[in-house]
């Protein structure tokens, strides 16, 4: 294979296929779109897993990449996926809203795994390339690399938050784990706060030395490379959310929806994968509470919630379906009628034109995380509102309301102050509305996901010195 002077690695490909002998597709998704330029400019390779267990896949070309499969056997997946990094460091790094399992065995799958990426990236890229690890399933793998090849440029993102140093300190493997990370030249997080969680562990564990977003590392030799661990708040696609909403089949298919639900005056919408850190019961306890003190009637007021099937083979999640599902049953059954439903529960994944459709039908959109390293779900709402109407409604804890002071703000912990908001969001006035809106699409469109990785690549290509693909 030709080797690549840029290289993206992440724990899945950008691809999907439903079956051995079906055509692979394009995941939807903001990065993939994103580093699509890049990838073309670079000559780039994907490294990562196709998404089923035991298959093993020589590399292939996709519109204009490299993609290079790794492969997890049916034991990696339990013990590396659905172990160590959905069971030990998601709930973990999402402040302990569920409680993290600390087992050596998953953490020996995930030394393995996360070399095997290592591996296979080194093999993929040339001389001097520029390596982008992605996300907390890869921890190890920036230090790995250097070590395999200290001529890479190698950069790391953490998509989800960095906790803080007295939860962190839990993981009975945090050195191993900083030290992964500080193997990169640009470590890349979500928020402001997240950078300095991780700056304060470093300081904390490693004792090194942190100075504004500079970290002095010790290079193996004797002496010393700096690394930056630096905010870059990701984002979206905007334009093609744009042209979608603007699209007069997608504004009928919108009004259709109203009407399917027996047009109420409101529609109330959640979309989030079916993750504890949502907060979704939190939603369903204020809309619940809200129908029982009769300040919406079901008459009037419809909750669309879509929860997305995921991580279905492990325990809290499990859990989870089951805590939701006789949430919604119990609300529906105290309150529909035979022309109306409280709350319209999809357990099932959309395509992105229905997912518009559904944003421009919304007149409230509810984001109630608990943790969050961003939230796209909300940016994806405000860009759909071409027609600056539509409330968001956008937890403190998830990383864009870091970037999205115009939504109403809630603590999702504080029921009284859910509902509060949701009535006002409800009552809403039209110009107060646009006004809120154009603002929060102002942001979102100025700061799209081309931005987000061009402003790292940026900052990696310091590293890199002249000739940088980047430049
Ligand atoms: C989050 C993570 C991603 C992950 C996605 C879906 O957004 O930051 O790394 O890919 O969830 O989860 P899954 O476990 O299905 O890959």
């Amino acid at each position: 294979m030709t080797k690549a002077d840029f290289v993206v690695v992440a724990n899945r490909l950008p691809v999907d296929r439903s079956g051995d002998d079906e055509p692979w597709r394009r995941s939807p998704g903001g990065l993939v779109t994103a580093l699509e330029p890049v990838m073309r400019k670079a000559d780039g390779a994907w490294v990562g897993w196709a998404g089923q267990p035991d298959v093993e896949l020589e590399p292939f070309e996709f519109e204009g990449s490299h993609l290079v499969p790794v492969m997890l056997t049916a034991d990696d997946i339990e013990n590396y996926y659905e172990g160590f990094s959905n069971d030990t460091i998601w709930p973990l790094y999402h402040d302990v809203i569920a409680a993290p399992r600390y087992r050596r065995q998953w953490w020996d799958a995930y030394v393995r795994v996360n070399r095997r990426f290592a591996e296979a990236a080194a093999e993929a890229a040339d001389e001097n390339a520029i390596v982008w690890v992605q996300d907390y399933q890869l921890q190890l793998v920036p230090r790995m690399l250097r070590e395999a090849r200290p001529d890479l440029t190698i950069g790391y993102f953490h998509h989800i938050p960095f906790p803080a140093y007295g939860l962190y300190s839990q993981l009975p493997w945090r050195r191993q784990v900083l030290e992964g990370l500080l193997g990169a030249d640009v470590i890349g997080f979500q928020r402001v706060a997240d950078a300095g969680n991780f700056a304060r562990a470093v300081r904390r564990q490693l004792r090194y030395e942190t100075k504004a977003s500079g970290i002095t590392v010790p290079d193996g030799q004797g002496g010393t490379r700096r690394a930056l661990a630096k905010a870059f708040p990701i984002s979206i696609d905007a334009d093609s959310y744009i042209e979608l909403a603007q699209r007069p089949e997608i504004q009928a298919r919108a009004v259709e929806i109203r009407e399917s639900l027996g047009n109420p005056k409101k529609i109330l919408l959640g979309v989030d994968r079916l993750d504890y850190t949502k907060g979704i019961r939190h939603r369903l306890k204020a809309f619940g509470e809200l129908l029982e003190d009769g300040r919406v009637s079901v008459d009037d007021v419809t909750l669309v919630q879509v929860a997305s099937p995921s991580r279905e083979r492990v325990e809290a999640y499990v859990q989870l379906r089951d805590e939701i599902e006789l949430a919604v049953g119990r609300v529906n059954g105290d309150y529909d009628t035979m022309g109306h439903t409280a709350i319209r529960y999809l357990h099932q994944a959309y395509p992105r034109e229905e997912m518009v459709a559904l944003y421009l039908a919304a007149d409230v959109m509810l984001v109630t995380a608990l943790r969050d390293g961003m939230n796209l779900v909300a940016k994806e709402y405000v860009a759909s509102r071409v027609d600056n109407r539509g409330v968001l409604v956008l937890s403190e804890f998830a990383g864009a309301a870091d970037e999205l002071g115009s939504a109403i703000h809630i603590n999702p912990h504080d029921i009284g102050g859910l509902k509060d908001a949701i009535m006002r969001a409800i009552d809403m006035p039209a110009a107060e509305q646009g006004r809120r809106m154009r603002a929060l699409r102002r942001r979102v469109r100025e700061h799209d996901v081309e931005d987000w990785s061009r402003e790292f690549l940026e900052a990696l290509a310091v590293f890199h010195g002249p000739g940088s693909v980047v430049e």
